[in-house]
């Protein structure tokens, strides 16, 4: 169908007007890289403005005064947070970074017992990720190069097989104290089953956590049916709540009481005792017994308008006019310039989200090429080494009229090259 149609057609269209359009030229920019950085909602100034005034009139009452006061402020955005990643709002939790979330989840999760000390992740999993489980296991006298396990695709595949996932861990079963996976992989694309391979890490006795910031916001989730043990996102991407967002975490319930080892702060503590200030850790039940240090309430401010709007579209229904947006972009990437490129993302819809990852046959020179001069068109996809374009359209805000965009400003700078 032509991509005037489609747009006509769709009931999610006016949501673009929420957000703020960069513009390249005069003319609003195709933005295709909120698997980077999601756009600014024009809400999210008010927000942060509201709390300027509040220190600027209030100081420190403001702690405690009005309907945004900011004691409880991380409690504002618990709800959506919760609904928009399928879990009880006890469950999650706004705050810290991702790779912080990452590390202090693994403090409680990855406790390396007897035989049991060895970490299962996807082989090629973003640096950061990388970085926090080798260095866990160093922290728990270990050795990356003997217990942890990168599960790779086929050689010259991209794409890792489900079943291989699965088999790893019931081959390492019982060597194995935790199993982190990614919701999408953020070069390929792939997205992963996270109540499947809950269940494959749990049935050999492992913990099991995802990193979901290419997930959140992009594909839905029920983490709490999914059942994993932990779960740590971003919200700087298909949350479009900032550069540097607050991030955000998930703690089954079956956690919640227990008073499970970890690396403790006041803020996590009891809240009907925190300000008696005794020496000893009380943990507050749920995901918020993770906190360290009272939130930082000017960052967290983007989140109040970012998540209402995902509770309005509709989770199910961004997701509907997703695979819409994916599948036209692909066909015709794939109609135009089929001879040109290969798209490594799955074809299958269930198993990816918005992104497609592209890679150019003459090679990575001319795909990088093609990336800066299409940015310079103002159309704005995203280079990931070694070889990978990647192009996210996001059904909050990208036209199907801009995927057409993008694929002939593709064909006509390949043309000249
Ligand atoms: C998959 C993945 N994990 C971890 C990170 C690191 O995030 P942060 O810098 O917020 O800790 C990113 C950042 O883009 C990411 O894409």
């Amino acid at each position: 169908m032509k991509a005037s149609v489609l747009d006509q057609q769709d009931p999610l269209a006016n949501y673009r007007h929420q957000f703020h359009m960069p513009r390249t030229g005069g003319q609003d920019q195709r933005y295709f890289c909120g698997n980077s950085l999601g756009l600014m909602p024009k809400d999210a100034r008010k927000h942060v403005e509201k709390v300027l005034s509040q220190w600027s009139a209030e100081g420190v009452e403001a702690h405690f005064k009005g309907h945004s006061q900011w004691m409880p402020y991380h409690g504002l955005v618990r709800d959506d947070l919760a609904a928009l990643v399928g879990a009880e709002p006890l469950e999650v939790v706004a705050m810290n970074s991702l790779t912080v979330n990452l590390h202090l989840l693994m403090a409680t999760f990855y406790r390396p017992q007897g035989a049991r000390r060895k970490i299962l992740m996807e082989a090629r999993a973003f640096p950061s990720d990388r970085h926090a489980v080798a260095s866990q296991v160093l922290w728990n006298g270990g050795d990356p190069d003997v217990d942890l396990i990168e599960v790779a695709a086929e050689p010259d595949a991209d794409l890792i097989d489900p079943d291989a996932l699965d088999a790893a861990i019931a081959e390492h079963g019982e060597q194995l104290a935790l199993v982190l996976l990614p919701g999408i992989q953020y070069v390929t694309g792939q997205a992963f089953d996270t109540a499947r391979h809950t269940a494959a890490a749990h049935s050999v006795g492992a913990k099991i956590g995802f990193d979901l910031a290419h997930a959140v916001g992009n594909l839905p989730l029920s983490l709490h049916d999914a059942g994993p043990d932990f779960a740590v996102w971003c919200s700087y991407k298909y949350l479009n709540s900032g550069p540097g967002a607050v991030a955000g975490a998930f703690v089954h319930s079956r956690h919640a009481h227990s008073e499970l080892p970890r690396l403790a702060g006041w803020w996590g503590h009891q809240e009907s005792t925190r300000f008696k200030m005794g020496p000893q850790f009380v943990p507050t039940p749920g995901a918020e017994g993770w906190q360290l240090s009272n939130p930082p309430i000017l960052a967290m401010a983007p989140l109040r308008a970012s998540l209402p709007i995902f509770r309005q579209a509709g989770m199910q229904a961004l997701r509907r006019k997703s695979e819409l947006l994916t599948s036209h972009l692909e066909s015709k990437l794939l109609d135009r310039l089929g001879d040109e490129l290969s798209i490594v993302t799955p074809k299958e819809p269930t198993q990816r989200g918005c992104q497609l990852s592209i890679r150019l046959n003459r090679g990575r020179e001319l795909g990088q090429r093609m990336y800066q001069t299409l940015l310079a068109q103002g159309v704005v996809c995203d280079w990931r080494e070694p070889d990978i374009l990647r192009a996210s359209p996001v059904p909050l805000y990208t036209k199907f009229a801009d995927c057409d965009d993008l694929v002939s400003a593709l064909a006509a700078e390949l043309e000249k090259n």
